[in-house]
């Protein structure tokens, strides 16, 4: 069992990783400050995983409800309903709302939390390694609109991440990947000698081996528990954590959501972003080159999906949320393990490497 904390002076947390967290409620009863409870999961996980929590809670007042599952789902209906259980259940201004799910549950569920009486307490049960890694740790909810994802959030911590890596053993082999690509990106923003460690453990870390899986874990929740204790509110270094993700974002949109994983999308994005830093002269091209392979080996995708357009792309990608007065803002790579915010890059750059990522990709 590893903990890791994200120090943020009296909201600070534990986040709890290793086998069977979720079994041992001793771990995150203490968590949980009032007599109020509601679990928040979904149709997939709930079967697979809610009775272990359930069982935790014995002696409080709680309720489960299950949402159906999948992003189109991640709505402001849905935190209605969220709030209409807690008013339901007399919930006090020291319940607690566990979510137990992917990203999906728990940006919805912190959301959702962030609303009641003005704030309550919540505890993230990730079941995804994107939710173990990244979505889970930092305290950023939200739900989508028809205009776009994320659009509408709160910045509202957890009281605990309790991370429960065998309920791994029933995720999708494509999210599992998905998951991948966040951990490697924090290697490629933070640490050349973690992307050494994760080219040397891929075998194990593809084969969902435990002792690997747990570091690797362990590793991004360090990275990122730290990263949010310096800049919580993004003001600054927390937008590196960003890398990728516009161009990402932009290719998750353009080739229609559900048909590329976020985590896929990022891994391409992250390799265009490294492409474009090299023809700027930011970073040597053997550093994108390496990258690339890195991401073969992990089976991540590091081609665009065939027939994107270029100009559609470019477009998309200036509506990023980063982007301040219509100006564009982009994560650069300055080779392993560097990164920086850079805004003033010339849209010429970005359309003629998009223009080479559509080629390569017909
Ligand atoms: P998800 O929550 O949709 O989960 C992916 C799929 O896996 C779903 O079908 C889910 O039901 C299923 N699943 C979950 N756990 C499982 C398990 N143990 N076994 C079998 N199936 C399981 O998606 P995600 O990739 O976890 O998260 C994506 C969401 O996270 C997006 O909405 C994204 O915007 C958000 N996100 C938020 C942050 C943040 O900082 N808050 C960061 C990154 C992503
Ligand atoms: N996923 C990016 C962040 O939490 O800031």
């Amino acid at each position: 069992m590893k903990q890791v904390d994200v120090a943020l002076g009296e909201r600070s947390y534990p986040i709890h990783v290793g086998a069977g967290t979720l079994q041992d409620a001793s771990i995150w009863r203490p968590a949980i400050r009032g007599r109020h409870v509601l679990v928040l999961s979904n149709t997939v996980v709930a079967p697979l995983y809610l009775e272990r929590v359930l069982t935790g809670l014995r002696g409080l007042t709680h309720a489960s409800l299950i949402l159906e599952d999948g992003e189109q789902h991640k709505t402001f209906d849905n935190v209605s309903r969220v709030l209409g259980v807690l008013a339901d259940l007399g919930a006090s201004r020291d319940a607690t709302l566990i979510a137990l799910g992917g990203g999906v549950i728990g940006d919805l569920g912190g959301f959702a939390a962030a609303c009641w009486m003005r704030g309550i307490d919540f505890v993230q049960m990730p079941t995804t390694l994107l939710a173990m890694v990244d979505s889970s740790v930092g305290g950023k909810t939200g739900v989508n609109l028809p205009t776009g994802k994320n659009l509408v959030g709160a910045f509202h911590q957890p009281r605990a991440v309790i991370i429960d890596t065998t309920t791994l053993a029933s995720l999708p082999n494509r999210e599992y990947l998905a998951g991948l690509a966040e951990v490697i990106k924090y290697g490629a923003i933070g640490d050349a000698n973690f992307l050494d460690w994760l080219q040397q453990h891929a075998d194990a870390l593809l084969a969902r081996d435990e002792v690997a899986l747990d570091e690797a874990i362990a590793f991004s929740c360090r990275y990122k528990a730290g990263v949010v204790a310096r800049d919580e509110r993004e003001q600054g270094e927390r937008a590196l954590l960003n890398f990728g993700h516009t161009f990402g974002h932009a290719i998750e949109t353009e080739a229609g959501y559900g048909q590329v994983l976020h985590g896929e999308a990022v891994a391409t994005g992250m390799l265009l972003a490294a492409r474009l830093s090299a023809n700027l002269g930011l970073a040597p091209a053997t550093d994108a080159e390496q990258l690339a392979a890195l991401l073969n080996q992990f089976g991540l995708p590091t081609r665009l999906p065939a027939g994107l357009d270029a100009r559609r792309l470019f477009e998309r990608m200036t509506l990023d949320k980063k982007s301040l007065s219509g100006k564009l803002r982009l994560i650069l790579w300055r080779g392993a393990g560097q990164a920086e915010l850079a805004s003033g890059v010339e849209d010429s750059a970005i359309l003629a490497l998009l223009q080479e990522a559509v080629a390569a990709a017909s």
